[in-house]
């Protein structure tokens, strides 16, 4: 490409995706060019606008004017109790949430019953692992997503990590539920009330002197963060269980991947930007996701307070050490480094040496392999006791409207 048109493309800026894919070195200092293109989108087309750029235009001024009036505690308070996808909303709810709610409760066009039938094999048969996956692959890796780490340090939530994982989980176990997106599901409530939890947050956080003395952006949570926490969640699943030599289903881990591009959509993440397939989630995340993970003192924080998750519990393996070690082996020696999280001899020894063959074994991959039954008993044991930590510990929470910042 000449020089005349890498300037012509540089001032073009946000419709650079609509050119297509492909890449270009940026030069010093500048923010890498947005250079995915959404023809690999669920839609397969949009004007590729830059998506550091673009916030949620509808749910924005919304829950803004709301936390203005003064509308945020009737409103919270009403929702409290709305819960299922089929459920009515309550009566009593100012004329602009309820016609915002009706509206985007409906699936897209492009939801698929059968894919979401296919998700359900997934999750039945992978479930095991979910729930250490979305807390230490998914929840770790947040600590490291530096604009993720400052907005829910600095928000409400941030003075309460348990309580945010809490939150957190409650997304990946509606998502994992049989009936996630029917009538007497969850998913699309749960969906809908973090995105305006999220358009609360971009209202607020501008206002916390400390939020602004820390972060690098005017309004948090832009659409391309979004993609990005997306990709800590499902594409991390999806490459981390790759890895361990799994072998899932094309079908059934593309019910998957569908049950979170519609979750996406719910979450107000426009549709162009939602990829189509693994393929397209990986390059979308190799361009988004990996170059930006940096440690940063506030997700330091954060991680402190997720390795305490199972203390005071009566969970006898979810201790720091093991969590600590769990952390290193999934996300690597760098991530452990930034994160301050030191080597654990005896756990990480064990996790590098048994781990996968005793995925192996469970996953019916090979039949035999040198698998001391001690080491087995005690994976077993600890994925039970992560399920457990979920259904019994973090399950009875309510997403809300933020109504202040962390006072930290
Ligand atoms: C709130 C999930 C993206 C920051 C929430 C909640 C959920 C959630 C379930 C409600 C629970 C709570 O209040 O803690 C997700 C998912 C995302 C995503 C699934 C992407 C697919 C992001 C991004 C950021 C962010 C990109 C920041 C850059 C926050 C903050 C709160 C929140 C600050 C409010 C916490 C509070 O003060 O109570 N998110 N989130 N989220 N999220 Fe997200």
């Amino acid at each position: 490409m000449d020089q005349l048109n890498r300037r012509t493309v540089l001032r073009a800026g946000g419709t650079l995706g609509a050119l297509g894919a492909f890449t270009m070195a940026a030069p010093a200092g500048a923010k890498p060019l947005w250079t995915w293109s959404p023809k690999g989108s669920v839609i397969g087309a949009g004007n590729g606008a830059d998506p550091r750029g673009v916030w949620d235009t509808e749910a924005d001024p919304l829950v803004a004017s709301i936390l203005d009036r003064g509308d945020a505690p009737k409103v919270n308070a009403l929702l409290r109790n709305w819960n299922k996808n089929g459920q009515p909303l309550p009566d009593g709810l100012p004329a602009d949430i309820r016609d915002f709610l009706e509206r985007h409760r409906q699936l897209p066009a492009w939801a698929d019953t059968d894919k979401l039938e296919a998700a359900v094999q997934f999750n039945e048969k992978r479930g095991l692992y979910l729930g250490v996956l979305y807390g230490f692959v998914s929840g770790m890796m947040s600590t490291v997503i530096p604009k993720e780490a400052l907005a829910v340090y600095y928000s409400k939530g941030g003075a309460n990590m348990k309580r945010r994982i809490a939150r957190t989980a409650k997304l990946g176990y509606d998502i994992g539920s049989r009936n996630a997106y029917r009538a007497d599901g969850e998913m699309i409530v749960t969906s809908l009330k973090t995105r305006l939890a999220h358009a609360g947050v971009r209202h607020l956080l501008p206002q916390s002197p400390h939020w602004v003395g820390a972060a690098p952006e005017d309004i948090p949570i832009s659409q391309a963060d979004m993609m990005v926490t997306w990709h800590s969640l499902p594409t991390s699943i999806w490459r981390m269980l790759s890895s361990w030599g799994v072998r899932m289903d094309p079908v059934e881990s593309e019910g998957y991947l569908h049950s979170w591009q519609l979750s996406a959509h719910m979450l107000g993440i426009e549709d162009q930007y939602i990829p189509s397939t693994w393929a397209e989630a990986d390059s979308q995340a190799k361009q988004a996701l990996d170059p930006i993970l940096a440690p940063t003192a506030e997700g330091i924080k954060l991680a402190d307070m997720l390795l305490d998750l199972g203390a005071g519990l009566d969970f006898t393996l979810l201790t720091r050490p093991i969590l600590g070690a769990l952390t290193r082996y999934m996300l690597g020696d760098q991530v452990a480094e930034w994160l301050h999280i030191p080597r654990e001899p005896v756990w990480g020894t064990l996790l590098e040496t048994a781990w996968r063959p005793f995925v192996a074994v469970r996953e019916g991959l090979v039949l035999n392999v040198p698998l001391a039954p001690e080491a087995a008993w005690m994976f077993d044991e600890f994925l039970r006791q992560f399920v457990l930590l979920y259904v019994s510990e973090l399950r009875p929470i309510k997403i809300e409207i933020p109504e202040f910042n962390n006072p930290n």
